[in-house]
């Protein structure tokens, strides 16, 4: 507990030369009155500044007193250089102490140069380059005066039906866990020299479990599952160096984590040692009464509080409830003090009390934005995004002598961008036919049909206005057309590039969705235009995984393309005509039907296992396969690596021992390819039953045309733990099968024996 020390100097902000020191942060503290301390406590939208409010999230007057917006000590989601010294110059002025406000904002994956999504970002299974990616983002965001990043978003995911998988690393907690480290290392490496931001990891636990995939609803795991499958890549963020955490809109064990003491204060802070701030998810301190854990205003505050929750993010508790408490005697004054002092380090630590506006000024933002090098940047990682599941008969790469057609409504669509990216400008985004033009110049393209046809389906996505529907839909008499030129021109060609998929807003925060398989009016172009036995190469744009089983035998070639980000369209046609070589591997498992989720591959074997009989009383669907049409791990090159010996050197290992595995790759191929060599293990026996694949290691490897390579992975004690009921990590002895394979289906075996 830090010592708060007495003395009261008066700290003015113009012309201090370095930051504060502690005992002089605690004497500013000390001088400050309840209110102020209060304020320091609250954030606030860019409507409460007279600015934009750019923020996703239920828009409702909050009630909050003039005097604490004055009060208010951090924004989200007010950017651009003018706009922020404005908003901070006037509060300051305000401040009785000119404490400098914390701008904050969503930059997910990208501020103006936009990145493919995570869960598009991760199937690179580059953090090497997903580092570089926030690095630049931070850059961007920093010059336009924000100072913390509400990212990375780390919730693992098992269910495809919830809209946020969208901005999650997938369903495997290790992967997550690697990516977890490059972007907080990307967004804070820069911080000293300005050109950083600060990571808020989120959201803080386990949102990406929802029940049924349906958005805010209960979480409800055991201790062995949240240890093992969704906390490790928040205790990757902490270890990382994170300097904030925001709590999750929703109840952990019948517990909202927005108030949970055991989760933000006896594990975060206690258990992992992390220090820095934790800031309530938007709204989600009131949002505790109508989960049913707070009365009031003021029971939300204390509980809240006293959990560990530091910044009350756009709600009133903080602001109605915190003071009587107080002055009642209900809460100690020294729990607001430790947050205030947070909020106060972490200012300091910026350097705000001696320039408020951190790394921004017009001349970087004139620079930094959108410059070749982080297109290039975008570019390359969307490359390494895409995913190609099927290539029948090389349908891929394409030449440019064949004679070729783009159809689809997403051929001449700009919204590459995704949900999140809120400070983008889909005028700033390479469509897909901008980016085949650079290879067929007069590619003839038509739409085909719209993206989607149900305007009432639209509106409920609650995001688009009665024009921008209209605008959307195409009558019938205009679809029939555009169906009908579709096919007109698909005849006199040799091959049709199909480009279809999701709107922007069917992914994403509130975009959980129950039928995964395409809209019915883009199936109904799949089949009119399979019907003219064609090649037809399909290019998916999408935020999560969706359901094909129903057209993939309608098509030669699927390349996944997720929401590829600013230079998407470059992207897609480098891969398209063999420029660029498709290394992609799926980061989730690709359900034959949406009944399957949710579905992933670090399942359980159960006590009958689905392929262990061809009887019926297996564990099964009698409607379905039960596995992924494409499973993790999963995606196709042009070319094929062999894998073969996958030898340990030893067979019995003790716990401080280490195994050496190796495996040989040989690329049979005239292409130089890159493969994503993935180690799994399974642990036979155990007291809390393991998975029958759990990712441990992988290496992304370039092979040559016709080169051998033998990869080498090392096995330590530390990477076969496990975490029993009571949340406890475990390491036993016993037998555990090693796999590694390629496109995770082709896959060797071999055992190891812990003594
Ligand atoms: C939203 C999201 C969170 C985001 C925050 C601020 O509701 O849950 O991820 O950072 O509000 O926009």
């Amino acid at each position: 507990m830090q010592q708060f020390y007495q003395k009261n100097d008066y700290y003015k902000v113009e012309g201090r030369k370095q930051t504060l020191k502690e005992e002089q942060l605690c004497s500013l503290l000390s001088s400050m009155s309840l209110k102020e301390k209060i304020g320091q406590l609250i954030q606030l939208s860019g409507d409460f500044f007279s600015t934009a409010n750019l923020s996703i999230g239920p828009i409702k007057k909050l009630g909050i007193s003039p005097e604490f917006v004055k009060l208010a000590g951090s924004t989200l989601n007010v950017v651009g250089f003018e706009n922020i010294k404005r908003v901070q110059d006037k509060q300051m002025e305000v401040q009785p102490h000119h404490i400098p406000m914390l701008f904050m904002s969503d930059v997910i994956y990208g501020y103006k140069t936009i990145f493919p999504i995570p869960l598009g970002f991760s199937s690179s299974w580059n953090p090497d380059l997903v580092e570089k990616a926030f690095e630049c983002a931070a850059d961007e965001a920093s010059a336009s005066g924000v100072q913390v990043a509400f990212a990375p978003m780390i919730d693992v995911v098992r269910d495809a039906r919830w809209g946020r998988v969208l901005e999650s690393l997938g369903e495997d907690p290790f992967l997550t866990s690697i990516f977890a480290k490059s972007m907080v290392e990307g967004l804070q490496k820069n911080l000293p020299c300005k050109k950083g931001l600060v990571a808020c990891f989120k959201h803080f636990a386990a949102y990406g479990a929802v029940e049924g995939g349906r958005e805010y609803n209960s979480v409800d795991l055991s201790l062995s599952n949240l240890f093992q499958n969704y906390l490790p890549p928040y205790k990757a963020a902490v270890e990382s160096g994170a300097k904030m955490a925001m709590t999750s809109l929703t109840t952990l064990n019948g517990v909202p984590s927005t108030a949970d003491k055991w989760l933000l204060t006896d594990i975060l802070r206690k258990k992992w040692g992390f220090n820095g701030v934790i800031i309530s998810d938007y709204a989600s301190i009131q949002e505790i009464i109508k989960h049913g854990f707070a009365e009031d205003n003021e029971d939300a505050a204390f509980k809240s509080l006293s959990a560990g929750v530091d910044i009350d993010m756009k709600s009133p508790v903080y602001a109605s409830g915190l003071e009587k408490l107080i002055t009642n005697r209900k809460l100690d004054i020294k729990k607001v003090d430790s947050a205030v002092f947070r909020v106060l380090r972490l200012k300091n630590d910026l350097g705000l009390f001696e320039n408020p506006y951190f790394g921004a000024s017009t001349t970087r933002e004139k620079t930094s934005l959108l410059t070749p090098q982080k297109r290039e940047l975008s570019r390359s990682l969307a490359e390494e995004s895409m995913v190609l599941l099927k290539n029948e008969n090389n349908a891929l790469p394409l030449n440019n002598k064949e004679k070729m057609v783009l159809i689809g409504p997403y051929a001449d669509n700009h919204a590459l961008n995704g949900m999140w990216a809120i400070h983008s400008s889909k005028k700033d985004t390479i469509s897909i036919h901008q980016g085949i033009k650079r290879f067929v110049a007069d590619i003839p393209t038509e739409k085909g049909t719209d993206l989607r046809r149900d305007s009432k389906f639209l509106e409920n996505l609650g995001f688009l206005s009665e024009q921008e529907i209209k605008n959307m839909v195409s009558s019938e008499e205009e679809n029939r057309n555009n169906l009908m030129k579709a096919i007109k021109i698909s005849q006199k060609a040799d091959t049709i590039i199909l480009a279809l998929g999701e709107e922007t807003y069917e992914a994403g925060e509130a975009g959980s969705k129950t039928k995964l398989e395409l809209p019915k009016n883009q199936i109904h172009l799949i089949d009119e235009l399979s019907k003219l036995r064609k090649k037809i190469i399909l290019i998916i744009i999408a935020g999560r995984p969706l359901a094909l089983e129903n057209i993939i035998d309608k098509v030669d070639a699927i390349l996944y393309c997720w929401f590829p980000g600013s230079e998407g369209g470059n992207a897609i046609a480098n891969i398209l005509f063999g420029f660029k070589n498709p290394s992609g591997r799926l980061t989730m498992s690709y359900p034959r039907v949406s009944a399957q989720e949710p579905l992933y591959y670090n399942h359980l074997s159960t006590g009958r296992p689905q392929n262990s009989s061809k009887g019926r009383f297996v564990s099964k669907y009698i409607d379905s396969p039960a596995d992924p049409l494409y499973p993790f791990g999963y995606g196709l090159s042009y070319g094929f690596v062999n894998y073969t010996e996958l030898k340990t050197d030893k067979y019995v290992f003790t716990k401080d021992s280490t195994i050496n595995v190796t495996v040989k790759l040989k690329n049979n191929s005239d292409f130089d390819t890159t493969e994503v060599v993935q180690l799994y293990i399974h642990d036979k026996v155990a007291e809390v039953v393991q998975p029958v694949q759990r990712l441990i290691d992988f290496k992304k490897v370039k092979l040559k045309r016709g080169q051998e390579l033998t990869i080498h992975f090392n096995i330590s004690s530390s990477q076969l733990t496990f975490f029993d009921n009571r949340g406890n990590e475990k390491l036993e002895p016993g037998v555990f099968d090693i796999i590694c394979g390629t496109n995770g289906k082709q896959l060797l075996t071999t055992t190891i024996r812990l003594k």
